[in-house]
């Protein structure tokens, strides 16, 4: 049984990767909360081969990682065969994740991210050329097309050029965030297969984790989990008192300092802004006190915004 399957046999969601979000200090407390296995942001294949400082910054694991995946991109399939040999060697992830999904233009006009949807044969190639270099798991992320649905033809091609998992964002890429992802969609494309699927779009709620698992899907927490790290606890059924939420929102900045303490505490501080608005946005505080403590350029006022706001909606 391959890496996925016996992960996916537990209870619980895995954590997508999101740019600028999923670093070392997030990932560990999504599995410190039972993420099933975390994924870290996209690299780009070249950057890594290049040696460009920043790429490989991306790649930094913390020891106490257990579930470390490294998600790459790139067009050419032999050039992300030899920037994943590189990281197989020096990273030694659990498994290497292809990103076949991202919108972005500047990803998708050079051939790379969803633009490999419309290349079933190129996309097939990548998970073969990159399973011959590493002899890791790969998993693949992807889109029910970039500008028309062609899911039903890349998914077999990447089955069979031998992905262990495929990750389903239930939108085309031109539709970016727009609309509804679409589950049934996404089980129907589980149907054709037989390894594993993981269902990913608008999990918010324990029911829609319970709907994806009921669909035979497995299922990824991506914005639902930012500002809401125990979100992998809650959708196991597991309480989280509102003293635990507070304690690991501070341990989160806590680590998350410690990780870019080499970049100074002020660049530092403004890399976990975006989590900051998250954990006040799950808060619930008002927009004006949101937009005051994101101004907040001292560590010291930032722990004291998420101790005065992080569970305080909930009773003790
Ligand atoms: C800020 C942000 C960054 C993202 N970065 C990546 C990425 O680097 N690689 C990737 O495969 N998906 C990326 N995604 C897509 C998510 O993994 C996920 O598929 C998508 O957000 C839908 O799930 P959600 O509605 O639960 O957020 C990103 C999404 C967001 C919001």
């Amino acid at each position: 049984m391959s890496f996925f399957a016996r992960r996916l046999q537990e209870e619980g969601a895995m954590l997508a990767p999101m740019a600028s979000f999923t670093d070392a200090p997030f990932r560990l407390q999504a599995e410190r909360f039972g993420a099933l296995w975390t994924v870290g942001e996209m690299v780009m294949s070249r950057s890594l081969l290049q040696g460009a400082p920043a790429a490989w910054e991306l790649l930094r694991f913390d020891g106490e990682e257990s579930a470390r995946v490294v998600q790459l991109a790139g067009a050419d399939p032999e050039e992300v065969a030899a920037a994943a040999e590189l990281v197989a060697r020096r990273v030694r992830p659990l498994a290497i994740d292809l990103n076949m999904g991202c919108p972005m233009p500047k990803v998708v006009s050079r051939g790379a991210g969803a633009a490999l949807l419309d290349d079933p044969e190129r996309a097939a190639r990548m998970v073969a050329a990159v399973r011959r270099a590493t002899g890791l798991p790969v998993s693949v992320k992807l889109r029910l097309g970039n500008r028309r649905q062609t899911i039903m033809e890349v998914a077999p091609a990447l089955q069979e050029a031998g992905a262990e998992l495929l990750r389903v964002h239930g939108r085309t890429a031109s539709q970016r965030y727009g609309g509804r992802a679409d589950w049934e969609k996404i089980a129907a494309v589980a149907a054709l297969l037989r390894i594993p699927v993981v269902g990913s779009g608008d999990v918010r709620h324990p029911d829609d984790y319970r709907r994806g698992r009921a669909l035979g899907l497995g299922v990824a927490l991506a914005r639902g989990a930012l500002g809401r790290p125990w979100f992998f606890a809650e959708i196991r059924g597991v309480p989280v008192s509102a003293r635990e939420k507070k304690e690991a929102a501070l341990a989160h900045l806590r680590a998350h300092l410690n990780w870019y303490a080499h970049r100074g505490e002020a660049r530092a501080l403004r890399a976990f802004r975006g989590h900051l608005a998250g954990y006040l946005a799950v808060a619930g505080a008002p927009a004006a006190e949101r937009r005051r403590a994101l101004l907040g350029e001292s560590a010291a006022g930032v722990a004291a915004v998420l101790e005065r706001w992080v569970g305080a909606s909930e009773a003790t």
